[in-house]
């Protein structure tokens, strides 16, 4: 049996404006606000440690340092930690880190869209399969989406993307696949297409942001002319790959929370808050009461 190459290195695409957090975003990158009590980008690096990857790529842009601070080790404070004999907050903060060396930073310099970010970190990337996860996603289930993932790609090498179901009407704001032959592990793409016009999708199987790709994928990247939103599109190169080599698509059954969207980050800022013994016990009770006055308010108007 070949042993499918395995992937080591992970893109993360960190360059977005993050406009619809506005004025939360002016100063603060969109990936460094909080879920609970860590950024959204940790949440997504340690779902791709967890899944084994070794060299973390982050295609950033004007404004993001503070993303590469966030991955530093900050000596001052580790020293008032140490000095404080506040061992477990000092054992967090490392854990967190990935390996010194172990991460790139390379800029975005224009916002031409997802395809053109993926582009940015090809020459970081080199002639290797790859895992991209895209921040905005925070996904939640006992393995992790990308271990996950790694399951399908071992057995069936080409290319890996995870799916989820959406209802039918919010299919133009996603990249929409074509399901094949249902198997144990994986779905058959036979077609994809970039946010579909209203009524068009040709399923509610939306590519929901974590991908293993065959670096095949960045001589078409290259080529790419703009599609939706006149923007370089990751799944219009996708499209010409799969041509040539196999998609499989994994449909993810856990949860996940969209943190692009400000419903979907306090909706994460539930969920993970609940799950921890230090909070869920101090506030489940003030959230049952403020989402009883809510509906209590909308039942009088
Ligand atoms: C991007 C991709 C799209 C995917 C989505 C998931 O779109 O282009 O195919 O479904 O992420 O969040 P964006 O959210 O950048 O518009």
């Amino acid at each position: 049996m070949v042993m499918a190459k395995p992937i080591r290195k992970a893109v993360f695409p960190v360059a977005g404006l993050g406009t619809r957090f506005l004025p939360a975003t002016k100063a603060v990158p969109k990936e460094m606000l909080t879920i609970v009590d860590k950024p959204v980008i940790q949440y997504v690096v340690d779902e791709a440690r967890d899944a084994g990857i070794e060299f973390f790529i982050f295609v950033t842009g004007r404004n993001k340092e503070v993303i590469e601070d966030h991955f530093d080790v900050q000596f001052e404070l580790e020293h008032t930690l140490r000095q404080r004999g506040k061992l477990d907050a000092l054992r967090a903060l490392r854990r967190d880190l990935p390996k010194a060396g172990h991460m790139s930073f390379t800029r975005q310099q224009q916002p031409l869209g997802l395809g053109h970010a993926v582009l940015c970190a090809s020459e970081l990337v080199g002639n290797e399969p790859f895992a991209l996860l895209l921040p905005d996603m925070i996904m939640k289930s006992e393995r992790g989406c990308l271990s996950e993932m790694m399951s399908v790609y071992e057995k069936r090498e080409g290319n890996v993307v995870a799916l989820e179901e959406v209802p039918m009407e919010m299919t133009h704001k996603y990249g929409i696949v074509q399901p094949g032959t249902v198997r144990d592990d994986s779905i058959e793409i036979t077609g994809m297409i970039e946010k579909p016009d209203p009524g068009t999708a040709p399923s509610n199987l939306i590519l929901s942001g974590r991908y293993i790709l065959q670096p095949e994928i960045f001589s078409y990247l290259k080529e790419q002319e703009p599609g939706s939103g006149n923007e370089i599109q990751l799944t219009d190169a996708m499209i010409s790959l799969s041509n040539e080599q196999d998609f499989s698509g994994y449909h993810f059954r856990g949860k996940t929370y969209d943190c692009g969207s400000k419903s979907g980050f306090i909706l994460a800022n539930m969920a993970f808050g609940m799950e921890r013994d230090d909070i869920a016990p101090n506030v489940v009770d003030a959230i049952e009461k403020i989402v009883g006055e809510y509906k209590q308010h909308n039942a009088k108007s």
